[in-house]
């Protein structure tokens, strides 16, 4: 697939070939900082827009048609996959993520469905009719929430600032807290292989909130669940991107599960954390997303600043080191891709 599309450069860069610029794409890119999201959002629910493929589609090319990214991502959410095992899942304005049924007990752990795949079957619809209308012009990233993320949530019941009983249940309970997490990652892999034969061209893992971790909890209830994931996927040639925040601390450990790219947050001086990974390894990111407030002419500097830190590295891909915000005004946002576009090694 990667050798038709008319614009590769996001999976040359995944693959650490040479390219002309760097390729850009935005996590949140299909969201609320444009107008044209309300205007679909305001008729449907977040939910009801992830499982009508038409719609999902239509959101996906919101940013392929008004920014001229380099690569699409799926219209979806990381917790459908905990909403397919049983998660009473909503999505309220102003509160987030909510689920109505926590999973905090042995039972509730046992009442979690693992034989759940059917319930995602939107999702693979969604994809094809994504394909059809991206016809072969970039490639579409598919993703999905890592295990420690998704357990955070269905723990917390909720969004949360300090995982306290996210944290309280690996302290206390770590084999109930594994037993959430080797469902979740079995769910994973077959989630991922599905988007991969639906034909998605990339894929990502969401560990968002790994930095909550202590290094030794990062590698037993997190790390050591993506690289199962990372090791059962049917990659052939699709690259992985691996993104959490923390990864400016945990990239040599991220690396060790076997990832195309590892996506990094804005803490980290990018080619130091490059220059310490395999060669094979490519890195995506790193611009703190509230650079896109400011003015063009600061946004300008802050991208060829990190473009000149960059330059003769194969194995980049240039991003947010988190997803844009909401009110982020979509002007900036476009002139940024702008610079990128017009920017030449
Ligand atoms: O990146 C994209 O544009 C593609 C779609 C996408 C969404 N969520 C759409 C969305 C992706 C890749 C995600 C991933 C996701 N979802 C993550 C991982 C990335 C990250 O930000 O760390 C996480 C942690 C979630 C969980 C989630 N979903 C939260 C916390 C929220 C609401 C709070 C907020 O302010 O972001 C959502 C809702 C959500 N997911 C929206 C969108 C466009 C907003 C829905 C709305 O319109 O109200």
């Amino acid at each position: 697939m990667k050798d038709t599309l008319q614009n590769d450069l996001l999976l040359r860069a995944a693959w650490s070939q040479q390219t002309e610029r760097p390729p850009v794409w935005m996590m949140r890119q299909a969201g609320r900082f444009m107008k044209e999201y309300w205007e679909i959002k305001n008729k449907y629910s977040f939910l009801e827009m992830c499982k009508t493929p038409e719609i999902a589609a239509d959101v996906t090319m919101l940013p392929v048609d008004l920014l001229g990214i380099d690569g699409a991502i799926l219209f979806s959410d990381i917790l459908v996959t905990a909403e397919a095992m049983g998660g009473d899942l909503s999505f309220e304005q102003g509160v987030g993520p909510r689920f109505a049924n926590p999973v905090r007990t042995v039972a509730d752990m046992e009442r979690l469905s693992v034989d759940c795949i059917d319930r995602l079957q939107y999702v693979a619809d969604a994809i094809k009719v994504i394909q059809q209308r991206l016809d072969k012009s970039i490639p579409l990233i598919g993703f999905a929430g890592a295990p420690f993320t998704i357990l955070s949530y269905l723990v917390e019941g909720a969004s949360s600032k300090d995982f306290k009983r996210t944290k309280l249940m690996l302290n206390n309970e770590p084999e109930l807290a594994h037993a959430i997490l080797q469902k979740v990652a079995d769910v994973t892999v077959e989630y991922l292989n599905m988007q991969i034969a639906a034909g998605v061209n990339a894929i990502q893992l969401f560990d968002s909130w790994a930095l909550a971790l202590s290094w030794n909890d990062y590698h037993e209830f997190s790390h050591h669940y993506n690289k199962y994931i990372i090791s059962k996927l049917n990659r052939q040639d699709i690259p992985v991107i691996s993104f959490c925040k923390g990864s400016s601390v945990f990239a040599p450990v991220m690396a060790e599960a076997k990832p195309d790219v590892i996506s990094v947050d804005w803490n980290a001086d990018l080619l130091n954390i490059k220059q310490a990974l395999p060669a094979n390894i490519a890195v995506q990111g790193n611009l703190d997303p509230f650079v896109l407030y400011a003015d063009k002419k600061v946004i300008r500097e802050k991208i060829l600043q990190l473009f000149e830190r960059m330059r003769g590295v194969d194995g980049f891909i240039f991003n947010l080191g988190h997803g844009i915000m909401p009110d982020i005004p979509f002007d900036n946002v476009k002139y940024a891709i702008e610079v990128v576009k017009e920017f030449r090694y």
